[in-house]
């Protein structure tokens, strides 16, 4: 199958790159730098630096859809809200409007959201039914899906990645906090009694071709693992793989000094239930924190 990524030279998606390239797939990445899709996702895979080099003759059956301005990286000033929205929401727009002008769009679309759409959760369980909040993560994925959907209209299966933070050893959340916690300096953040949803990127990629190849699956998607732990539970949790101590806080307030309203994406409170997938058939390989710390830290 001929497959168009977006975000293939990210995270995520150089690691599904990889795979899809195992799988035999012929692959096109959609990237501002052709040398970097090269270079992360290999010399095999062709690069567009614009959607209009696609034409019906590329026969592409399959898009995923995973650009986007890392959203935890700078402060949430005005431009910056405006490059996360634009890198998502704009870009899914034309990723559509392109289907739209093609005589044979292609059979499905599996586009990029994240949990953040859920907002604040608190102590509720949120699964696919429950609604977006309110603040400024929950209005971008609310946005990016909505500017997916209207690709069923073409009759385009859509179906919506609300992906949780996702643990791996080459780079995202994991990476940032592993420095610390191997010099013993790993701290709670606030009370920490925040709910911290997570997925293992072997379960990230299992659940994306899962998606790929359902053809009845359709519509939003929890990417999270059936374990969702408080933020106190993963701190000890990492501590403990790594033998060593984690006894500091990192209070509430010096992350809200420090981070400004992207301290919500560390002190808020989702606990993620991903109960489409389980219903679909999907079954996790890593559903419990432990077990997924130790393959990822034993590499
Ligand atoms: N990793 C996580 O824990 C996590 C959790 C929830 C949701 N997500 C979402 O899932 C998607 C993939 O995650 P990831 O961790 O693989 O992301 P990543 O490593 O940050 O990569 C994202 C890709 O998006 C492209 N990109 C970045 N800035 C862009 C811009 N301003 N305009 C256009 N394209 C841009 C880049 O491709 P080029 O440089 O080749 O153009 C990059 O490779 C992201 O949209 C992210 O928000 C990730």
């Amino acid at each position: 199958m001929h497959l168009l990524l977006t975000g293939g030279t990210g995270l995520i998606g150089r690691a599904l790159c990889q795979r899809l390239l195992a799988q035999g797939h012929r692959l096109t990445v959609l990237s501002r730098d052709p040398r970097r899709v090269a270079r992360f996702c290999g010399p095999q895979v062709q690069a567009w630096t614009s959607l209009q080099s696609w034409r019906d003759a590329d026969g592409i059956e399959a898009v995923i859809n995973l650009a986007g301005e890392p959203i935890a990286d700078a402060a949430w000033s005005a431009r910056r809200q405006q490059l996360l929205r634009d890198s998502r929401v704009a870009l899914t727009q034309q990723l559509v409007a392109r289907m739209r002008a093609l005589q044979q769009p292609p059979q499905v679309l599996l586009s990029g959201s994240a949990i953040g759409f859920y907002g604040e959760g608190g102590e509720g369980v949120l699964d696919e039914s429950a609604p977006q909040g309110a603040d400024f993560s929950a209005q971008l994925c609310a946005d990016w899906e909505a500017a997916a959907l209207p690709a069923g209209t073409l009759g385009v299966r859509v179906a919506l990645l609300r992906t949780s933070v996702v643990l791996s050893a080459e780079g995202g959340m994991l990476a940032r906090v592993l420095p610390p916690f191997r010099l013993g300096l790993g701290a709670r953040l606030g009370d920490g009694r925040q709910w911290f949803s997570w997925i293992h990127i072997e379960d990230q990629l299992r659940a994306i071709l899962f998606l790929l190849e359902n053809s009845s699956c359709s519509g939003a998607y929890n990417l999270s693992a059936p374990q969702a732990l408080r933020n106190t539970e993963f701190t000890q949790a990492l501590a403990r793989q790594l033998h060593r101590p984690a006894r500091l806080v990192t209070p509430a307030w010096a992350l809200r000094t420090l981070l400004g309203e992207r301290a919500s994406l560390l002190l808020g409170s989702q606990r993620v239930l991903a109960r489409r997938l389980p219903d679909a058939g999907f079954a996790f390989d890593y559903p419990q924190l432990a077990p997924a710390l130790a393959q990822l830290l034993a590499r």
